[in-house]
């Protein structure tokens, strides 16, 4: 049995680090692990224009720990209203890396998002030309939609319509959580839509939501699927294709604002993410492509470099905390914390 592996270091291609005092409690996690991570705008107020990311992006870099080469990658949340002209501007000037689109009132901080394609299409028609990822959080906000429905109803409503309007428009489906969005990124030839996976979707099914009561700690959105969905977000993130990459979606709530009558959606993955899906990788007899799927597939869609320097894991009971503390008592649950995992991080050069 293999008992330690070393892979270059990888990259979240979807990460939530908050801001003030979450920002500098989540951030060093990522940071250990990660060499890159695409930062997720929805801030309160959203990150809408290349000033709030210059400025994001300066607040993360202050909060990172000594020495840390960490560097974070700006997106540009989308409004209805959003200038092209802006979108060009920080693309060009290297400070928007990607555009993300959250359906208005699909998710967490998405209420000023977008109602409907028609009204970005001057904006998409840029990103194509540029060949600028968007980001998309696909489900669908049809309140008649069965919850567990949102993402294949997205698909054929507005995504499968959206590739056909914008053919060469680059296209990450964010976090996918069903065998319709697997088996649609599979299908595409083109290299123009990816798609990321989170540790939870390919640990867990629906039923982790309601075992022995209600865990608020394993709701997120799009929220966790039956079985069979699992099983097929398992089978691509270890088939090696180049079309499926690392994205943890680690979303920390403080403790309070989960365990309450109208909990929010999200987990906190960023402590054990790396160890999380090694594990998959390692129940799936996959551990050769588990290099790919972390640290080369999504830095390839994005045409960027790899980078320097690697990581090792051994197989021994990971050691993440439970819970990690955000002063004036109030903390956040980690995701499989507390000795749940087989994997650990146990060094990582810099290079
Ligand atoms: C995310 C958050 O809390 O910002 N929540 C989540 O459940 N994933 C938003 C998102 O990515 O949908
Ligand atoms: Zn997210």
């Amino acid at each position: 049995m293999v008992q330690s592996i070393t892979i270059r270091r990888p990259d979240d291609m979807h990460l939530h680090l908050r801001d003030d005092a979450m920002l500098r409690t989540v951030l060093p996690f990522s940071a250990r692990q990660f060499g890159r991570a695409i930062v997720m705008p929805n801030l309160k107020p959203p990150v809408t224009t290349v000033a709030a990311a210059r400025a994001y992006r300066e607040r993360i870099l202050e909060a990172l720990p000594a020495g840390s080469a960490f560097e974070p990658l700006m997106t540009c949340y989308l409004c209805d209203d959003t200038d092209p002209a802006e979108i060009r501007k920080g693309f060009e000037a290297r400070v928007f890396t990607a555009v993300k689109l959250y359906p208005a009132g699909a998710t967490t901080h998405s209420e000023y998002g977008v109602t409907g394609i028609d009204k970005v299409a001057s904006v998409l028609d840029v990103m194509q030309e540029l060949g600028m990822p968007l980001l998309i959080h696909g489900e669908s906000t049809d309140p008649a939609i069965d919850v567990f429905d949102k993402e294949t109803v997205f698909i054929e409503r507005t995504l499968k319509p959206l590739l056909d309007r914008f053919p060469a428009l680059r296209v990450v489906l964010e976090h996918i959580t069903t065998e319709e969005a697997a088996d649609l990124v599979d299908a595409d030839t083109s290299g123009r839509l990816a798609a990321t996976i989170t540790p939870q979707h390919l640990l867990l099914n629906r039923n982790a939501m309601f075992t022995g009561g209600l865990r608020p700690h394993y709701y997120c959105l799009p929220v966790l699927k039956r079985e069979q969905h699992r099983l097929a977000l398992r089978r691509v993130a270890t088939s090696g294709s180049p079309s499926f990459f690392l994205g943890t979606d680690s979303a920390p709530h403080e403790r309070g604002a989960k365990e309450a009558a109208c909990g929010c959606a999200g987990i906190f993955s960023a402590p054990t993410a790396l160890e999380a899906y090694l594990t998959v990788f390692d129940e799936e007899h996959a551990l050769d492509r588990f290099e790919a799927f972390a640290s080369d597939n999504g830095r390839r869609f994005y045409g960027l470099p790899p980078n320097e320097g690697t990581v090792t894991l051994t197989r021994e009971r990971n050691d993440a905390p439970r819970s990690v503390e955000l002063g004036d008592g109030k903390s956040i649950e980690t995701f499989m914390g507390g000795g749940e995992l087989p994997w650990r991080l146990v060094d990582h050069s810099n290079a």
